[in-house]
């Protein structure tokens, strides 16, 4: 397959990412939430109920893991991007090293993982891998993001791209802007145009291709703290709008991040979108929160019972193919949880 097939194939109708690529740390404080404890057995055991379910068949066209689980051996038998493979959607791995102050700044991060990076994904494709992930994150306050963290970060994010095409793998591309703040919905319209911006610019000076890249970008929402809050209808246009503008239209594929909504939010909020989707781009989902929140819970009840984390892991990656499609309802949603 080449790299545009690729992109095309993870973000197909129907079907979206699954964004399982939490680091130690990020799971320890997942698996905090609900009283499990963080040992590389229980994260091996929860993810690979969810790799093994029928929802990935139907419903994810790509996997983005970490490190240690793209190298881990199932105890059902294949390794972890065998499962992957075996139920048709695509392994990925999350390749930056994580956000790191910036210089200069204050309160800001610059992501890294540039050094060494043509090596290690020489690894990753030889351990299975056909596309990886790399986040850049922005905050939003009075002062920030600073044009220093912009310019930065999205260079990183182009060279990245690059490598990662050199190593005949697809980039996601996800230059994540913050929702924490008060900022209104204009706000982060304005600051996600300045980003995108910037990263189209850059991957354009780096030659990246962008038949063969997937855009993981936020939507354009208000701040948590933010007193207007936005009806999904309007947080929907002001997205669209936001892409149509700034994402050059030879992009395949747009996976929202879920970013801190809840789960039934982010699917409402994609299914907004893709209602009045005229683009060409294939719009969909590539959650972490938005898809694991239920099965976690379900998780930390009891890590035994496979068949309600499934259950739960299901019944959202088929709400959110549904909101890929436009086709999702409140009544749907009940339905199927019944
Ligand atoms: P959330 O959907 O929980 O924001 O995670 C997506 C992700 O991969 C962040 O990098």
């Amino acid at each position: 397959m080449n790299l545009n097939d690729i992109a095309k194939k993870m973000c197909a109708k129907g079907k979206g990412i699954l964004a399982a690529d939490e680091s130690t740390g990020t799971i320890a404080k997942r698996f905090k939430s609900i009283n499990v404890e963080n040992l590389e057995k229980n994260r091996l055991t929860f993810r690979q109920t969810l790799f093994n379910s029928n929802a990935m068949k139907n419903y994810i066209g790509g996997v983005i893991l970490f490190d240690e689980t793209i190298r881990q051996k199932t105890t059902l038998g294949p390794s972890i991007p065998e499962l992957i493979s075996n139920h048709g959607a695509i392994p990925g791995i999350k390749v930056d090293t994580g956000a790191k102050p910036l210089a200069g700044s204050d309160d800001e991060t610059v992501t890294e993982g540039l050094d060494g990076l043509r090596e290690r994904l020489k690894e990753y494709y030889s351990l299975g891998a056909r596309f990886t992930k790399w986040r850049a994150v922005y905050k939003i306050s009075d002062k920030l993001p600073s044009s220093q963290s912009i310019k930065s970060n999205a260079h990183a994010l182009a060279r990245y791209a690059a490598l990662v095409q050199e190593a005949k793998m697809v980039p996601i591309v996800e230059p994540e802007v913050l929702m924490d703040g008060s900022h209104n919905i204009d706000k982060c319209y304005q600051v996600t145009t300045n980003v995108l911006n910037e990263c189209y610019n850059e991957l354009k000076i780096h030659k990246v291709d962008l038949e063969g890249t997937v855009l993981k970008p936020n939507m354009v929402i208000p701040g948590s703290d933010c007193k207007d809050k936005s009806t999904p209808g309007e947080i929907a246009k002001k997205t669209l709008e936001c892409l149509k503008k700034n994402v050059p239209s030879n992009v395949p594929g747009i996976a929202f991040l879920s970013g801190g909504q809840s789960e039934i939010e982010s699917s409402k909020n994609l299914n907004e979108i893709n209602k009045i989707n005229d683009t060409n781009f294939l719009i969909t989902f590539s959650y972490g929160r938005g898809l694991q929140a239920s099965a976690l819970k379900e998780f930390g009840k009891n890590q035994e019972n496979i068949e309600n984390i499934q259950k739960a892991f299901n019944h959202r990656a088929k709400m959110n193919s549904l909101s890929s499609k436009g086709e999702w309802s409140e009544n749907l949603e009940k339905e199927s949880a019944t």
